[in-house]
């Protein structure tokens, strides 16, 4: 006798308040007249850039791409630098900051112009880290973890800070922390700017992970935070995977399987969770 798969979710899937939103701006903008773009990638998927794209939002793939009319700036912000070369070429800017990152934004340009140095815990190739790094009067230091936290050779005379980029795992915040902590320096301050979507995503993937026989994180590969549930669900069962679209429901992911966790990243909208979900419901069954 087969038994359907059962589905659960994780209490957060679909877009985040920040992505929301950032799509949202995009939208209205995009029906106002003459050319738009965004800088880079509005969000990390690929299925919401390409119904953008037909639409109309073109991709300018740098600063020199920017040519006229109007930039959308992503919710991962935009180095203060940047944003005035662009508008120096008299387009308007429309700026979807996250108000989370702003808030890391702020913390980082109020405290280095108090003469605090700012550590950073987080990928220095990621469009956010290169925006907040602009915010810092000198220059920033960008840690990945623990082990390059353990590694930093600080000024025991200098004041420093710490600030996580919003989508970082938890331990690994708190781990670059604990070993910072452990230098010599005149004043150290912390800043846990972890965005409370992004935590509590990864608290919900946690747990939900536990429950359940396999569980599927849904989004872009290039998204960070979609990455990061993937790894927190890892730690907890084994038969984790992480898929951008539903073509890539594998049956025998689902052989034996009674219980599937659903949990999406940030930047992935609701209907291509359910397009996944629809998938696994007619591929899966207990034999
Ligand atoms: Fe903002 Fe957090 Fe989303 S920083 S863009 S609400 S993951």
């Amino acid at each position: 006798m087969k038994m359907p798969v059962k589905v659960k979710f994780a209490t957060k899937t679909g877009f985040c308040f920040g992505v929301k939103r950032a799509v949202e701006m995009a939208e209205a903008a995009l029906k106002r007249k003459g050319p738009i773009c965004s800088l880079g990638s509005l969000i990390h998927n690929e299925q919401v850039v390409t119904a953008l794209a037909a639409k109309g939002l073109r991709i300018a793939k740098n600063v020199s791409d920017v040519k006229g009319g109007t930039c959308v700036i992503s919710s991962h912000g935009i180095s203060p630098v940047i944003a005035e070369v662009i508008s120096a070429k008299g387009v308007k800017i429309i700026d979807t900051t996250c108000p989370f990152v702003l808030r890391a934004q702020k913390i980082a340009k109020c405290k280095s112009l108090a003469g605090y140095r700012v550590i950073i815990v987080g990928d220095e190739k990621h469009p956010e880290i290169k925006a907040l790094v602009g915010f810092v009067s000198t220059l920033a230091i960008v840690v990945k973890d623990g082990k390059e936290a353990r590694a930093l050779k600080l000024d025991n005379k200098a004041k420093y800070i710490v600030i996580a980029q919003t989508t970082q795992d938890r331990a690994n915040f708190a781990g670059a922390v604990k070993e910072i902590s452990a230098k010599r320096t005149k004043d150290l301050k912390i800043f846990n700017t972890i965005c409370r979507d992004a935590g509590e995503r990864q608290g919900a993937a946690m747990r939900l992970a536990r429950t359940v026989d396999a569980i599927f994180v849904v989004g872009g590969r290039s998204s960070a935070n979609t990455r990061r549930l993937y790894e927190v669900s890892k730690r907890k069962a084994k038969n984790a995977h992480l898929i951008e679209t539903e073509d890539e429901v594998r049956k025998s992911w689902l052989k034996g399987v009674s219980f599937v966790g659903i949990t999406s990243g940030a930047s992935t909208p609701e209907w291509v969770v359910n397009k996944v979900v629809r998938k696994i419901l007619e591929k899966g069954a207990v034999h």
